[in-house]
């Protein structure tokens, strides 16, 4: 279970964002019809296949006994930084560029710091495709397993091929799950979002680790699928998801901001939460 006691609510972000797309602007976010796109396609069809229940159990074993390698926070992001989203049909930046937009978005909303810096770490774990993982076991959007697959994930056709959807055991509205056990006893599809929330949880307040761990899950933070399987923790932190998903989402561009001007700042906030060095 996540215990951690939940801090004092962010500033509201209604009146001043001062660094998101407007809202015209941001019609033309996530639209996976437009051109060239078959590269998400193609993306979701080897996700979608791919994540079963069995899938995501192996992944959990191979990869949260963090023994890859050590490194500092920093180093951590640096080597982030070699890789593109294949998922997103909205960013070409590297990714260091997309988490200094994310934070600084957040920042110049007079949000706490610990809500700035879930900004700027909240897709360090894409790592894992550094280590050799396909993306689609990576990034792009997540959604329970075990269950039945929700019609309103993205992409919902190619689940006809998860074995899982065949599978009289996980294929019912609750599958392995009792209704409302809450989203902690249930396994989402395998990625970055589940790795880095392991990573991160004995450092950061529950708000961040459920903005952290759920960020990727629009099925239920858009789209209000899964209620079911939710509990009354899930519901109080929905709102916290819903604050943090307009800067993934809306401080991207193509204009990179200059770490150099940022890095001393984001020094002192990752001194003051991380430890020295992470175990990957
Ligand atoms: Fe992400
Ligand atoms: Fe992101």
């Amino acid at each position: 279970m996540m215990t951690n006691a939940t801090p004092q609510a962010a500033a509201s972000p209604s009146a001043h964002t001062a660094l998101l797309a407007s809202e015209p602007e941001r019609a033309a976010y996530r639209d996976y019809a437009q051109p060239g796109i078959d590269r998400v396609r193609t993306f979701y069809r080897n996700n979608h296949k791919h994540q079963t229940l069995d899938f995501v159990l192996a992944k959990k074993a191979q990869w949260l006994t963090f023994s890859q390698r050590e490194m500092t926070p920093w180093a951590a992001l640096e080597f982030l930084n070699t890789l593109v989203d294949e998922s997103d049909p909205d960013i070409e930046l590297p990714q260091i560029s997309h988490l200094l937009q994310t934070a600084e978005a957040i920042r110049a909303d007079g949000h706490p710091d610990w809500f700035v810096l879930t900004g700027f770490i909240h897709d360090l774990g894409k790592v894992l495709c550094l280590f050799g993982e396909p993306q689609w076991a990576v990034v792009g959007d997540t959604f329970p397993v075990g269950c039945r697959f929700s019609g309103r994930v993205v992409y919902p056709e190619y689940f006809a091929l998860n074995a899982d959807n065949a599978d009289a055991r996980y294929n019912t509205e609750n599958g392995i799950y009792t209704p409302g056990c809450g989203l902690d006893a249930v396994h989402m599809s395998w990625g970055h979002d589940e790795y880095l929330y392991q990573l991160m949880k004995a450092h950061l307040p529950l708000p961040a680790l459920y903005m952290i761990r759920y960020h990727s899950f629009y099925a239920w933070h858009r789209e209000g699928q899964y209620r079911h399987l939710t509990d009354a923790q899930d519901a109080a932190h929905l709102g916290w998801v819903h604050k943090f998903n307009p800067y993934d989402l809306y401080s991207k561009s193509d204009k990179p901001p200059v770490l150099a001007e940022l890095k001393p700042y984001y020094d002192d906030l990752m001194a003051k939460y991380l430890p020295a060095s992470l175990k990957l």
